[in-house]
């Protein structure tokens, strides 16, 4: 049996109806940037985001950029963030040559531990980037209460993280200065492309974010900052305006999926046997309903490597979210990190493997994920 990382056929096939009317109803009004569309989606998104405002850009990377940007992080600033992340998260600091401070994770939740970040504040710090990392919220309530201490802005990178929640309800994006999201097409909300958006709760914020997306002009050809073109594609807005009321069930089906590993792993004996760990749910004791959104579901198991090569063999995507942390990637050699430096992050590469977890996967290849790793301990 074939079990992919992602089927976005099976996504796609009971809304394909709608998705073609979308790009036709683009086609037929002759709206190909910005407008109503754009608008719609921003709108809807801010509010299932709780946010009061919603900025629709080119892609997650610029929904980071440009909110680091919009803050002014420029040459000789401090950025703190995690390790542990997809590049953009740190590309976006430096391209704004602006330096990423690298903190350590916490081993259980593997987002940002807030203990180290206090370590970390130099008189050159001006902001954090928490990373709300496979769909569940970074440990907000610290990192809040550091950046008041001295005055930093919080930019969540909630990429992967739509509509996960924190402890109290909070949602993603909502709870810093700044949220950032991504509709690259594996994301629980994904786009037929590229698509991204800053949402906001403080106004001053959402303006000049927009002026920027639009090379910083107002009014048109009148250039009061440099900006660029960071606008969401429209056809990508009508896209995501289809698919945003599925977005709760879709949810809902990784978080059922997950609970089914769950099951399954603990029948397996594997945790005995080879010290596989699954991932830590944390926020479910507080019953909030989007306590992990699942975008990834990441294990943690000895000889990864072998695995995947084995899974690969029978059939089975997976994937290495991410092989390399950034403190050790060869463009940040000057940075000076060495092996050994963030320990915690550094072990998370060497073990973490995501496995097949979107909405339609079957029962049937759940089962048969579980059984060719067992297979593989077992041999
Ligand atoms: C944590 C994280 N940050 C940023 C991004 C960048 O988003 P995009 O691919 O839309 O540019 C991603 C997407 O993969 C991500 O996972």
């Amino acid at each position: 049996m074939i079990v992919p990382l992602l089927d976005l056929s099976a996504q796609h096939a009971p809304i394909r109806k709608d998705l073609f009317a979308a790009i036709e109803r683009v086609i037929d009004n002759n709206s190909y940037i910005l407008g109503e569309e754009v608008k719609t989606f921003e709108e809807n998104v801010a509010a299932y985001c709780q946010s009061r405002c919603g900025i629709g850009v080119s892609s997650g990377t610029d929904a980071l950029l440009i909110s680091l940007m919009a803050l002014g992080i420029g040459a000789d600033d401090e950025v703190i963030t995690t390790p542990l992340s997809f590049f953009a998260t740190a590309g976006s600091i430096t391209r704004l040559g602006a330096k990423p401070i690298f903190v350590d994770i916490d081993p259980v939740t593997l987002n940002l531990d807030p203990v180290k970040i206090k370590l970390a504040i130099t008189s050159k710090t001006r902001a954090i980037i928490p990373v709300h990392l496979y769909g569940q919220c970074a440990d907000m309530d610290p990192i809040l209460a550091i950046a008041a201490d001295h005055e930093l802005a919080v930019v969540e990178d909630a990429a992967q993280a739509i509509g996960a929640e924190h402890r109290d309800g909070r949602r993603a994006g909502s709870m810093g200065s700044m949220g950032c999201l991504s509709f690259f097409p594996s994301k629980n909300l994904g786009a037929l492309g590229d698509g991204g958006m800053v949402v906001t709760n403080d106004e001053a914020h959402a303006d000049r974010v927009r002026l920027l997306r639009t090379q910083g002009g107002r009014p048109k050809y009148y250039h009061k900052v440099v900006g660029g073109n960071f606008r969401l594609d429209t056809l990508q807005a009508s896209i995501l305006n289809v698919k945003l009321p599925y977005l709760d069930r879709w949810t809902s089906m990784r978080q059922q999926n997950a609970s089914r590993y769950e099951r399954l792993f603990e029948e397996s004996g594997l945790s005995e046997k080879i010290g596989l760990r699954l991932p830590t749910a944390v926020y479910r004791d507080s019953n909030v309903a989007h306590y992990h959104i699942y975008n990834q579901f990441i294990i943690r198991v000895p000889n990864r490597d072998a695995l995947r090569t084995y899974l690969k063999e029978h059939g089975i995507g997976s994937e290495i979210y991410y092989p390399v942390p950034l403190h050790l990637q060869e463009c940040y050699q000057s940075l000076g990190y060495r092996q050994g430096d963030l320990p915690e992050a550094e072990k998370a590469c060497q073990e973490n493997l995501g496995l097949p977890i979107y909405p339609e996967l079957t029962k049937e290849q759940q089962e048969t994920v579980i059984k060719v790793i067992k297979d593989f301990y077992n041999r």
